[in-house]
């Protein structure tokens, strides 16, 4: 048998499968339809508590065993899912205190899923049976390679449970924070509506109130969600890997799902793991932009900076009780490839077949309800024989990014709890900076505040709210170092216990790399402001910043409102390197206009190439260059020198092709 890192290296293409919806008898069809695909691993069992324990301690795993060895026969290997996402109606029955409250104090009931409490300790004890259990008996079956642990953890609870056991959970969490009272009380300025705490024991959860929370317990509320259902995550981990030490654990992340905290969630983990739906949910076609697509594969590379799996990629039309967009034809091959030209090692397409019933019953598979491979059998077939060659080659090596975006949770949090302006969104103004490096097909890292910011040339920190000493620290390292950073709007308003700043003009200790300080700032309701810049009259949109250069250079006056004349967006020189600072929310044309500056300015200025997306990935014996045009229409794309191919090449809509050549033949210096 051959070691389970070297399964695990080989493993390019997998299926999500159910076998308990089918009758026994289509399993051999199943097995010998993906074998004939290219499928080498499934991933079963993630919902299917009752079928494993239909009764309290009474485990069947005979059914389990029998599927995952017909599969192994056929040589397919079996990643586990951990079933919690789904309790069964016995445990409710025995146990409805394990159901999550809302926030008017409800208790929501049995049905769907993700129906727990994460901190319960009842449940708890449910869960550690269970996976217990089901590590004991799979630890040595051949054909397992690992776990996935529950499913999309946080997912179907839209506010965290706000029962008891979560409100003393959270008081520990206060207590181990602040270690006292009354040092809460002056960290959060309970002294605001009389809201002083005597004991961590009075503290709320955030239920409905007649106005609003405190936000610094706001804020806090949701990094105690985050651990928490980390905690419950890293709970299920201990177990398996102390009964199963070798076997892999990896959990199907969300792109950017903010409920947990990824970078942290992923500490624990093996590897990675996300979930895609390119159409997105019922979107009518084409569905979510590819560029947030690419965002959301880049991000989840960079939560480990480590390549990924992609543990559900979408094969067929989404559906709830309505239906999505068909993938169109090529759009199979397309979505795969942008996954691992981002980073996915390995593809695991959601679902194997669309199942008769059930609440997904719309949620379309490879194949269709009738169970007979059609044209997105054929595609995805198709796709594994184009795309086999170049994973092996590629599988493991992780893409140089030259320019980084700081991603922070917690600022994403501060800002959808008070947004400030109704217009202003983390995740969009992300996006927005995200977007110009993709129209320039520049790889981007997101990048974790306390990681290493030195090996980016350029690092754009959007609504970097919450600032912290030491990252005020970091940046003015980075910078001095010789590093561009791109400052905007709201920089440093807060500390990290969403309290105002007051020591100094925003933005706070900053201004001496931004060389200028925010005067004033003004937010915009259903209108605009003008920006003049040298050769363009740009937006601004949501916010400004009114600012007043000391050292810095203005690139950007406002044009209107009663600070016409002052400065909105600024360049100036540090030490050895580079701050903007974007006082106001560029609207798309203005911030296309500003980035072509500055990555010019930064030599890193690539022509854009519409809607065909180039990324470069480097093999071990070759170097290939993905061209994908995400439009239904035919293309030309202009692709650089110095790979065997014209200067322009024809791409039909949502085809992908892929041109190599040998290592070190690249003569454009390109290299990410
Ligand atoms: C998620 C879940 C799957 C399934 C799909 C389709 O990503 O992880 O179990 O529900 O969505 O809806
Ligand atoms: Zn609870």
């Amino acid at each position: 048998m051959k070691k389970l890192d070297e399964i695990i290296e080989n493993i390019k293409f997998g299926v999500d499968y159910y076998p308990e919806h089918w009758p026994e008898e289509r399993w051999e069809t199943d097995a010998e339809l993906m074998e004939k695909m290219g499928i080498q691993m499934v991933r079963m069992a993630e919902f299917s508590w009752h079928k494993m324990e239909p009764r309290c301690g009474e485990f069947h795993f005979e059914w389990l065993d029998r599927a995952v060895n017909l599969l192994g026969r056929h040589g397919i290997y079996t990643m586990l899912g951990t079933p919690t996402a789904a309790p069964p109606a016995w445990i409710v029955e025995k146990n409805p205190e394990i159901l999550p409250v809302d926030s008017n104090g409800q208790r929501k009931s049995f049905g769907g899923r993700h129906h727990d409490c994460q901190s319960n300790k009842v449940y708890r004890e449910h869960v550690k049976r269970i996976v217990a259990a089901m590590a004991e008996h799979f630890k040595n079956n051949p054909y397992i390679i690992g776990w996935q642990i529950d499913n999309e953890l946080g997912n179907s609870h839209d506010d965290l449970c706000m029962c008891e056991s979560c409100k003393n959970a959270f008081s520990r969490w206060l207590e181990n924070k602040y270690h006292t009272i009354d040092e809460l009380n002056h960290q959060w300025g309970t002294s605001f509506w009389s809201q002083e705490y005597d004991d961590f024991s009075q503290i709320p959860v955030p239920r409905k109130t007649p106005t609003v929370h405190n936000p610094s317990m706001l804020l806090d509320w949701k990094r105690f969600c985050s651990d928490l259902v980390i905690d419950f995550q890293n709970m299920q981990i201990s177990i398996i890997r102390k009964i199963s030490p070798n076997q892999k654990i990896t959990h199907n992340l969300m792109g950017f799902y903010d409920k947990t905290n990824y970078f942290k969630m992923a500490e624990t983990l093996d590897f990675a793991a996300n979930d895609q739906y390119p159409t997105g949910y019922y979107f009518k076609a084409p569905g979510q932009p590819p560029y947030e697509v690419a965002a959301c594969m880049d991000f989840i590379r960079c939560v480990k900076q480590k390549n990924f799996w992609m543990m559900e990629m979408q094969s067929g039309p989404t559906g709830g009780s309505v239906i999505g967009a068909n993938p169109r034809p090529g759009q199979n091959l397309l979505w795969t490839a942008q996954s691992v030209a981002h980073g996915a090692d390995e593809i695991t397409y959601f679902r194997w077949r669309t199942c008769l019933f059930g609440a997904e019953q719309f949620w379309h598979g490879i194949l269709p309800h009738n169970g007979v491979p059609g044209r997105r059998y054929s595609e995805i077939q198709e796709t594994i024989q184009i795309l086999t060659p170049v994973m092996d080659d590629i599988h493991g090596i992780v893409q140089k990014a030259q320019a980084g975006i700081l991603f922070s949770y917690e600022n994403e949090w501060a800002i959808r709890l008070q947004p400030q302006n109704p217009g202003l969104k983390y995740d969009e103004v992300v996006f927005k900076y995200y977007k110009e490096f993709y129209k320039h097909n520049i790889t981007v890292d997101f990048v974790a505040s306390g990681a290493d910011l030195g090996k980016y040339r350029i690092l754009v920190a959007p609504l970097l709210y919450l600032m912290t000493p030491e990252l005020e620290k970091r940046l003015e390292k980075y910078v001095k170092d010789g590093g561009i950073l791109i400052l905007t709007m709201r920089t440093g308003g807060m500390n990290n216990n969403n309290v105002c700043m007051s020591e100094n003009p925003l933005p706070g200790k900053l201004a001496a790399i931004v060389g200028a300080k925010v005067e004033e700032y003004d937010s915009l309701y259903e209108k605009n402001v003008i920006l003049n810049m040298k050769d363009w009259k740009g937006i601004g949109e949501h916010w400004c910043d009114i600012l007043s250069p000391a050292s810095a250079v203005p690139i950007a006056i406002y044009g209107s409102e009663y600070y016409k004349g002052k400065a909105a967006i600024v360049k100036n020189k540090y030490k050895n390197g580079w701050v903007y600072y974007i006082g106001t929310d560029p609207e798309e044309k203005t911030m296309e206009y500003l980035m072509e500056k500055i990555l010019t300015d930064a030599g890193m200025f690539r022509e854009k190439t519409g809607n065909v997306e180039i990324v470069f990935r480097k093999g071990r014996k070759k170097e290939y260059l993905f061209v994908m045009n995400h439009a239904e229409e035919d293309c030309v794309a202009e692709v650089p020198g110095g790979w065997n191919a014209e200067e322009r090449i024809q791409l039909k809509g949502y085809e992908v092709k892929i041109l190599e050549r040998n290592c070190g033949n690249d003569k454009s210096g390109r290299q990410s």
